[in-house]
Order: C-alpha cells, then structure tokens, then sequence
C-alpha cells in the first residue's frame, strides 16, 4: 500500500479507550517511526513531523535504527536463550523488516504472538502480522495499552498463561503520560503472567537527551502530531522492572544491549532492557 492512497482500514475490536480516529492530517507515532526507518507507510503530515523533528535532532533516524535492531536481538535472545514460546507485543508498529514473529519463530517455529496495537493504520496490515510458522500462532488485538483488561483476555484465547510469556513494550510507554499512571499498567500486564515471565521495554531517555534539545523534539511533535510524549530518566524506566531481575547488562542505552557486529553504529537517546519475573 502506498502512503497517501491508502485505504481507510476497517474496524476492530477495539478496548475502552478506543481506536485512534484516522486522521491523516496529523502525525502518529507509528508513520512517523515508519518514515524514519525509510518506509512507505506515512502520509505528508507525518513527513513533515518528522523533518521537524530530524531538524532539532538529526540523531533521531539513528534512534529508529538502533530501537529496531534492539527489537531483533531482544527477541533472539528470549526465544533463543530464555526458551521463551510465547510473545504479548504492545505497540506492535507498522510491520518491517524481522518483526517479532518472523525473528522468534525462524528460531522456534512453534511461538506464538500477540500483537497488539491501537493504530488503525497498524490495524490495515494486521494481515500481514498473520502469517505464522505452521507450528505457530500470530494474533493482532486492536486495543490502547491502556486498556489491560481487553488486552489480557483477548491474549489468553492465543496464549497459555500458566506458562512464561514475554511482555514487549518497546518504543510505545513514551507514549503514556504519568497521568495514566504507566507503571500501573506495565505492573497489572505483570502480574498476569507467571514467574519466569519477561519484560522488555525500550524508552526514550529525557537523561540521554541535552535539555534544550529534548525540548526542542517535545515542541516539535506537539506542534505537528496528534501525541504529546514523555521521555523518562533512568530510574523511572527501572521501575517499571519492579519484580524482575535484569538480564545482562542491565538497563543500558539499546545499542549496548548485547549488540551484533553487524548493528548500526553511534548514540541512541534510548534506555533498553530486559528483566525476568521473580
Ligand atoms: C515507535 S512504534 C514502535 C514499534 C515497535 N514496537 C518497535 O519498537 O520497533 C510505537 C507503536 O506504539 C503504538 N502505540 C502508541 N501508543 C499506544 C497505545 N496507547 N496503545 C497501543 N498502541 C500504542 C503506535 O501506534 C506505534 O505503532
């Protein structure tokens, strides 16, 4: 689907707080992330965010890059080290290139994944957020992180939660204002799963950025988007590990999280790990 043509997505099944409307005429997150990784799924608004926000801070395609590459090695490493074989995605994003299913399942074809996003441009290709391993299972709930009770019982009917299941909050709790109480929400996602179960979370640092700069990115996406985000210190990304132990090493800027060779190289402004419930 090409940006500006694309069809207005259908309805889904969405929690209490609803959908977001589909209003292209402001950026979202998601298109925004999308142009950023050179994608084709974003609309003139979001362009023009962005460049707004690549002009106070050119870093940030640098940032897109290094959050996905976190992705991949965060879910190799579940699905490879911590045998982990079922997976609740929240802030799903516009399918890429290695999305969760396809990294967890060309490990062990037999994982399972719930996708979850309240996007309705995510929701237009929860299609291809589908297609699974035959030995596995994707599903794709159109629902606001916010709205946990939806998200767990629709979860449950894919997911078997007497067994680890890990819980992938990457790039999206910049997203919740401290008013909707995040570390509420990431504690109540917590609490439903056993012990063994795993937390990833990525999320932009308000210590990794200079003050003025933060600023600037903060004005930039209030005056153009439909969002306004909260960047968080450190130590207000730990907590959400309440009850976990971190895997090493620790909470640490993504590109530092057990990099590849391979990934891309230079200074991201976001705090990344992985925590397993006691
Ligand atoms: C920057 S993208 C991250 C995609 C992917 N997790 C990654 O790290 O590559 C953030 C996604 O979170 C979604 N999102 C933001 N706030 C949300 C909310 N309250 N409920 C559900 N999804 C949300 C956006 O629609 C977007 O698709």
């Amino acid at each position: 689907m090409t940006s500006d043509e694309a069809a207005a997505p259908g309805s889904g099944t969405a929690g209490k707080t609803g959908p977001l409307p589909f209003d292209t005429s402001k950026a979202h997150q998601a298109r925004m992330y999308d142009y950023l990784l050179g994608g084709k799924d974003n609309y003139a608004a979001d362009r023009v965010a962005t460049e707004a926000v690549l002009n106070v801070y050119p870093e940030m395609a640098f940032a897109a890059r290094a959050n996905r590459a976190f992705l991949g090695r965060v879910i190799g490493y579940l699905a490879r080290e911590a045998g982990v074989r079922q997976f609740l995605d929240i802030g799903t994003g516009i399918p890429t290139a290695g999305n969760t299913h396809q990294v967890a399942q060309a490990i062990a074809p037999e994982s399972r994944v719930v996708y979850v996003d309240y996007d309705p441009i995510v929701l237009a290709h929860a299609r291809a957020l589908l297609t699974s391993s035959e030995a596995g299972a994707t599903e794709y709930i159109d629902a606001d992180l916010r709205d946990t009770d939806t998200i767990l019982s629709q979860a449950r009917q894919l997911l078997d939660f007497t067994k680890p299941v890990a819980v992938v909050l990457l790039a999206i709790l910049h997203a919740i204002p401290d008013s909707d109480d995040p570390h509420a929400i990431v504690a109540t996602l917590m609490d439903a799963v056993p012990s063994g179960s795993y937390l990833a979370i990525s999320h932009g640092g308000s210590d990794l950025l200079a003050a003025d700069t933060q600023q600037g990115i903060l004005d930039a996406i209030r005056q153009t988007s439909q969002q306004q985000y909260s960047y968080r210190t450190h130590a207000q990304v730990a907590r959400f590990f309440a009850g976990t132990d971190l895997v090493e090493p620790g909470l640490v800027p993504v590109e530092e999280w057990r990099p590849d060779p391979g990934n891309p190289s230079g200074h991201s402004p976001g705090w990344g790990a992985v925590g397993r419930k006691r």
